[in-house]
């Protein structure tokens, strides 16, 4: 993941139209219309992926759209088959996986070394972790299975835990000429608890367990969590992590709402219950007021500010809010009211393009669709969407409850990383290392810029 200065503020695909007529029609009391939708939706993110065509790359989503995105995309495709029974996406998904699946079998593919941080790598990792939750086929043969794949991601990363600065923690990128190397960021230690947490469910190996409340505390210690459960961005280990930048971001509370679910469903303990309602609790902040219920990006949705990235990251609360209400029953009351609202804002407001149903960024504007078109708003739209579909599955397995993907713990175990030689960076890294700098200094000189609460 980058920030680019270039790409803040450029709403995408002007040259669709934005339109108040169409939309896609969604009944949210009724499985079969929440189908369609979800349908249409999917089409709309399939038409942005490329990589299946003769001379592209299984994998990669076209410019300007990070590999670790495309990872996020195809985890939507796998939970959008085990939602709807759809299996129209599953060929390419099997595809771009095992395309992308790199060195040591833990998505690190060496194309991707100038852009790959723990979190891109997570997100890949995750894609795994979803595919064995659900069933989703194995390849078989000599391919790893979906389950050693997340392992691999999570044996590389707990040996890159780094206890050099800040106590602890993951640092953003793996490679040292990688910008962004000296941050430590929310996101990254974020879904290193999401994966540690889901296989500690799948596996019942306590080592898991252990990893992912050492991540939790070390998160809270240093102040990437407050005590009232909001996620800021990332911290500086130059400066031993002592300011905090405060930026709060959908995806980073919702990586944290799974993985608490995955623990409370295990332990069943009271602990885990406190902290997974206080996480509820915290996502308030990316619930509009005028809009009730409704989720929005509050850091940058409203001044036209969002990236490519953080364009696509309610996809990655709206899918995690849907997997907590599955394995945790009891927050089904808390979330429940939040998915509707939003699903259905959501689809109103899909009514641009030709044939009328491509979705735009902002879900608060009643309908009226902002002109935003990409990925990142198709995803969000369709996991919102298919989330209300979880009385239609019976839930992720583990290996004591159905689960066939293979165990291989010791996967990816023992990876050093090697240093790379390597081009020099190109000027658009530094770009964006500068973009990274001015924010991390915005948000510790001012202290409360974009901060929400
Ligand atoms: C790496 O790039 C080459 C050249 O574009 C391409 O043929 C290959 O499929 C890519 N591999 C991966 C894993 O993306
Ligand atoms: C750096 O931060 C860690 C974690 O808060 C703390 O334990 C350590 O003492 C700090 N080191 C220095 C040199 O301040
Ligand atoms: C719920 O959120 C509100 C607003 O952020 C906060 O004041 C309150 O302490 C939170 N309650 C719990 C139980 O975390
Ligand atoms: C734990 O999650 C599974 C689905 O993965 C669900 O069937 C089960 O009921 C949950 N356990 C509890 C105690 O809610
Ligand atoms: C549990 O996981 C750890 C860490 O990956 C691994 O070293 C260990 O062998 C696993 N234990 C079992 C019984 O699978």
């Amino acid at each position: 993941m980058k920030f680019s200065s270039s790409t803040l503020g450029a709403l995408g695909a002007s040259a669709l139209l934005a339109s108040s007529a169409g939309a896609i029609e969604l009944n949210i009391d009724d499985k079969n219309s929440i189908k369609d939708a979800a349908k249409t939706m999917a089409a709309g993110l399939r038409e942005w992926y490329t990589g299946d065509k003769p001379g592209d790359t299984p994998g990669n989503l076209p410019d300007p759209y990070y590999w670790w995105e495309c990872g996020a995309m195809f985890n939507a495709f796998i939970e959008y088959w085990y939602y709807t029974g759809d299996d129209q996406y599953n060929d390419i998904t099997t595809q771009a996986m095992v395309h992308q699946i790199g060195d040591y079998n833990a998505f690190m593919p060496p194309n991707q070394t100038k852009t790959l941080g723990n979190d891109d790598q997570a997100f890949w990792g995750m894609a795994a972790m979803s595919a064995a939750e659900v069933k989703f086929p194995d390849v078989g043969g000599d391919t790893p299975s979906w389950l050693s794949l997340a392992q691999a991601v999570f044996n590389t990363q707990a040996a890159r835990w780094d206890k050099q600065a800040c106590g602890g923690g993951l640092k953003w990128q793996i490679f040292t000429f990688n910008n962004g190397y000296n941050y430590k960021n929310t996101i990254s230690n974020g879904c290193f608890f999401n994966i540690a947490a889901r296989l500690f469910k799948y596996t019942g190996n306590q080592t898991y367990a252990d990893w992912a409340a050492k991540t939790w505390d070390w998160e809270l210690d240093i102040g990437l969590m407050s005590k009232d459960f909001h996620y800021f961005d990332g911290t500086d280990d130059k400066i031993n992590c002592s300011e905090i930048n405060h930026i709060q971001w959908t995806y980073n509370a919702g990586v944290h709402m799974a993985g608490a679910a995955a623990l409370w469903n295990v332990t069943e303990s009271e602990e885990w219950k406190a902290k997974l309602t206080g996480i509820i609790n915290g996502t308030e902040v990316f619930f509009s007021k005028d809009a009730p219920n409704v989720m929005f990006e509050v850091a940058c949705e409203q001044n036209g500010k969002c990236d490519f990235d953080q364009r696509s990251f309610k996809a990655y609360l709206a899918r995690w809010m849907g997997y907590t209400m599955k394995v945790a029953p009891w927050t089904r009351e808390l979330i429940m009211p939040k998915i509707q609202a939003s699903a259905q804002a959501a689809a109103k407001q899909c009514n641009a393009g030709e044939d009328q149903t491509t979705c735009g960024l902002r879900w608060t504007n009643n309908g009226a669709n902002d002109g935003s078109f990409g990925p990142g708003e198709q995803m969000a739209a369709l996991e919102v969407t298919q989330a209300l579909l979880l009385d239609e599955v019976s839930g992720p397995v583990g290996q004591k409850t159905g689960g066939v993907s293979q165990s291989n713990p010791n996967a990816g175990a023992g990876v050093q990383d090697k240093p790379i030689t390597f081009n020099d960076i190109t000027t658009g890294d530094k770009a964006g290392a500068g973009f990274l700098t001015t924010l991390v200094l915005l948000g510790i000189i001012g202290g409360a810029w974009w901060m929400v609460s």
